[in-house]
């Protein structure tokens, strides 16, 4: 059984998601040990204790730059035992020292279909208005590795939705999620607990 441990900064739909995949069987081999946020009072935090899951906090607005933020995240990771990280609405970048130490074990969900609007500045709703600004008919949403370049890891799963004429950032965000994103995360994490996931080259296919 490994130790999935998911880091949050805000509702917590994903890591929602994450709780009913795992009471509803879809994530073999693994279990949410513990939810760690980058802020105080989330909701995903709530979704936590509700489940009796338990949590910490580790504020990124504690500490001076990325590289301090990302060495307290991985002693975290290390205490907790972690085997597999899932930054869900994790909106903040880590550094190497994170990425190296837990290489292909870190996944992230990217609201958009990589490699379009990613990278650093694209997070949240912003990434949704980018794509309706330059006018996208599909969208989507990735599952890939977090290596030490932003989004650039490599890709696990992808899902698209076609954009409508009269979207707004707000409802495309949502049929992404609700269409992509709570369906393929927990796809990609039973996948790697269950070590379904080859690299190769640099590349990741599932087996199956
Ligand atoms: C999700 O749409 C997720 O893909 C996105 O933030 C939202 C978090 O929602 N993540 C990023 O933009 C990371 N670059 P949630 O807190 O309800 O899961």
């Amino acid at each position: 059984m490994k130790n999935i441990v998911v880091l949050v900064s805000g509702g917590g739909t994903n890591l929602q998601a994450l709780i009913d995949a795992q009471k509803s069987g879809i994530i073999k081999n693994g279990r949410i040990t513990c939810v760690i946020s980058s802020k105080e009072g989330v909701y995903a935090l709530e979704r936590a204790k509700n489940n009796g899951i338990a949590s910490r906090v580790i504020p990124r607005k504690e500490y001076s730059d990325s590289v301090s933020y990302s060495k307290a995240i991985l002693e975290a990771l290390n205490e907790e035992n972690a085997d597999l990280v899932v930054l869900a609405g994790f909106m903040t970048i880590l550094d190497e020292c994170v990425t190296k130490a837990y290489e292909y074990k870190i996944i992230n969900v990217h609201p958009a279909l990589i490699p379009s609007f990613c990278g650093e500045g694209f997070y949240g709703l912003r990434v949704h208005e980018a794509a309706l600004e330059y006018g996208v008919k599909v969208s989507g949403a990735t599952i890939h590795f977090v290596n030490e370049k932003a989004d650039a890891g490599a890709i696990i799963l992808q899902g698209t939705v076609d954009v409508k004429r009269d979207d707004t950032p707000e409802t495309l965000q949502r049929r992404i999620m609700e269409n992509v994103e709570w369906r393929l995360l927990p796809k990609a994490v039973s996948l790697l607990c269950e070590d379904r996931i080859d690299i190769i080259d640099g590349r990741a296919y599932v087996r199956d």
